[in-house]
């Protein structure tokens, strides 16, 4: 028997019908909640509800549910991807908040980011970076043997965790500049720290820079804000990282690109490690 004590909040949203239309905050009560259930799975009741009414459902995206697709992106009273520490905004759960309290949800408020309705916004500025970025160069053919590129471990630890990035643009939403720096460098780190990325290496960072230019997101002001609501973790050095990368394919052209990251120089203003 589940004796879990369910409870009632009232949510403040934002309902904006389109990217044109004026938009405002309506609250809702939403009866019946229980601790255990994700705050997607409140804002699913909330929809339930608006629904049976003949309302409009909240739009609000989401896949995965489990921390790893990047489509959900919410502030929750002020807080980007809501009050838990490095979490996404779906594996929030409703023991968070108690009986009675106001929930204020609101969509990423970022220029390059445009509403598209209600709490979802257009992300695919960061696909474009993405893809400026290009491919790497692999062989087609019988897989090689195991080992064959030597790879040293701390930078294949290192590419790991700069690959962990979900795309969610929480960075970007918590940026008091709208800056994508920790997305790009994070992206860039997971090729230019391995082998198989080394060829396009200098072409990668220019095209990957010249996107975010044009997509209108900010610059770096060493805020840190990213850092601290990124989900995965990712670390700042991966700006730093970008900004050493970009130095290098300037000073360099078409040189040879540097065999391994420790040959890299250092940015003052940004540590490499936390
Ligand atoms: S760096 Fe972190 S906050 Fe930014 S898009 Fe990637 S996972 Fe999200
Ligand atoms: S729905 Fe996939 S990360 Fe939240």
């Amino acid at each position: 028997m589940n004796n879990t004590k369910h409870f009632n909040v009232t949510i403040r949203v934002w309902r904006q019908e389109g990217p044109e239309e004026p938009g405002r905050m309506m609250a809702y009560k939403v009866n019946d909640v229980s601790p255990d259930m994700s705050f997607l799975e409140m804002l699913d009741l909330l929809n339930e509800d608006l629904i049976k009414k003949g309302g409009k459902p909240v739009t609000v995206e989401s896949d995965c549910r489990e921390g790893i697709c990047g489509s959900c992106g919410l502030v929750v009273n002020g807080d980007v991807h809501g009050p838990d520490e490095h979490s996404t905004v779906c594996q929030l759960h409703m023991r968070r908040f108690k009986d009675g309290d106001v929930i204020t949800v609101e969509p990423w408020r970022v220029k390059s980011f445009p509403l598209l309705k209600d709490l979802a916004v257009d992300r695919s500025a960061l696909d474009r970076i993405m893809a400026a970025g290009g491919y790497i160069s692999v062989n087609t053919g019988a897989a090689p043997d195991a080992n064959s590129i030597p790879v040293n471990k701390d930078d294949a630890e290192e590419a790991m965790d700069s690959a962990a990035c979900i795309g969610c643009g929480a960075c970007v939403a918590a940026c008091p500049n709208g800056a994508a720096m920790l997305f790009t460098g994070a992206k860039l780190s997971q090729f230019a720290l391995l082998p198989q990325g080394q060829p396009e290496r200098q072409r990668r960072v220019l095209g990957m820079l010249e996107a975010m230019d044009k997509e209108a997101f900010g610059n770096c002001s060493n805020e840190y804000e990213c850092e601290a609501v990124c989900p995965k973790e990712v670390k700042i050095s991966n700006i730093a990282r970008l900004n050493r990368e970009f130095l290098l394919a300037n000073l360099f052209g078409k040189a040879e690109p540097a065999a391994t990251s420790s040959h890299l120089i250092s940015t003052p203003d940004v540590p490499e490690d936390e």
